[in-house]
């Protein structure tokens, strides 16, 4: 796993059976942008292209970018200008009157540079508008994974790939690299899910992929069990234990 690059190691077709939820629940944070007629706006992440075509539903303009080829092609399909990007290498000047990002900015270790990057991106007084898993989130199914990882010493050591800053921590990226913060919370969100099995499936492959396929399975069916005990029971099904950091900020 690279450490400084987000992941792009995505199941497209899984993703859109078992995680439209990411998108669903991202309707706060277009809320939150408040799109105008004729804005221009960066949607950094765009995955399936929901989101994107909300904006341009609300009248913006909107430029998506993923470094995922199968969601740049499922946003293209939805009709949405779109490209394969990494948000620590957009090459954008003073172009756009927002960014927006849900559900991708814990994927990039190296915040500072993706920071930078919007930044440089936004014409002066453009805002800043983003939602990502934030300090303590899918603390239990990470733990759960650390777990499985320590108890198989053939499996080498486990590379967590996220960033889940604290409120602190991020307002302090933004503030350094020259932002306004106007809003920033660590938001709570337990959020059903239809089987943890499925939400490995997706989104795991980056940190098993050197594993072989046996491996995988085993390690999924144990992550599962660990789990079962704590983030499972009868009456409310799987319930991920999600936090989000949500921010509005202004260059
Ligand atoms: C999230 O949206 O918080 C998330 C999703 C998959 C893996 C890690 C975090």
């Amino acid at each position: 796993m690279n450490n400084t690059k987000e992941t792009n190691d995505w199941n497209a077709k899984k993703y859109n059976k078992h995680a439209d939820f990411v998108s669903a629940l991202g309707m706060p944070v277009v809320d939150l942008l408040n799109p105008q007629e004729q804005e221009y706006i960066l949607d950094l992440g765009c995955g399936d292209g929901t989101l994107g075509v909300e904006l341009e539903k609300l009248g913006a303009k909107v430029l998506a970018v993923d470094l995922s080829a199968d969601m740049v092609a499922k946003s293209k399909e939805k009709g949405l200008d779109a490209y394969v990007m990494s948000a620590t290498e957009l090459p954008y000047k003073e172009e756009f009157d927002a960014v927006f990002s849900n559900a991708v900015l814990h994927w990039v270790k190296d915040a500072r540079l993706a920071v930078e990057h919007v930044y440089d991106a936004l014409k002066n007084e453009g805002r800043f508008v983003a939602e990502f898993g934030g300090h303590g989130n899918i603390e239990q199914i990470r733990l759960a994974m650390k777990e499985v990882f320590e108890t198989k010493e053939e499996y080498g050591a486990f590379n967590d790939p996220w960033f889940f800053p604290s409120e602190e921590t991020y307002r302090n990226i933004l503030e350094e690299q020259g932002f306004e913060v106007k809003y920033i919370e660590i938001i709570p969100r337990p959020t059903p899910i239809d089987d943890i099995a499925n939400w490995l499936d997706v989104f795991v492959n980056g940190i098993i992929g050197h594993l072989t396929n046996e491996q995988q399975i085993t390690f999924k069916k144990e992550v599962r069990e660990v789990l079962k005990e704590k983030i499972y029971s009868q009456e409310e099904g799987w319930v991920a234990d999600y936090v989000r950091i949500r921010v509005e900020a202004y260059k």
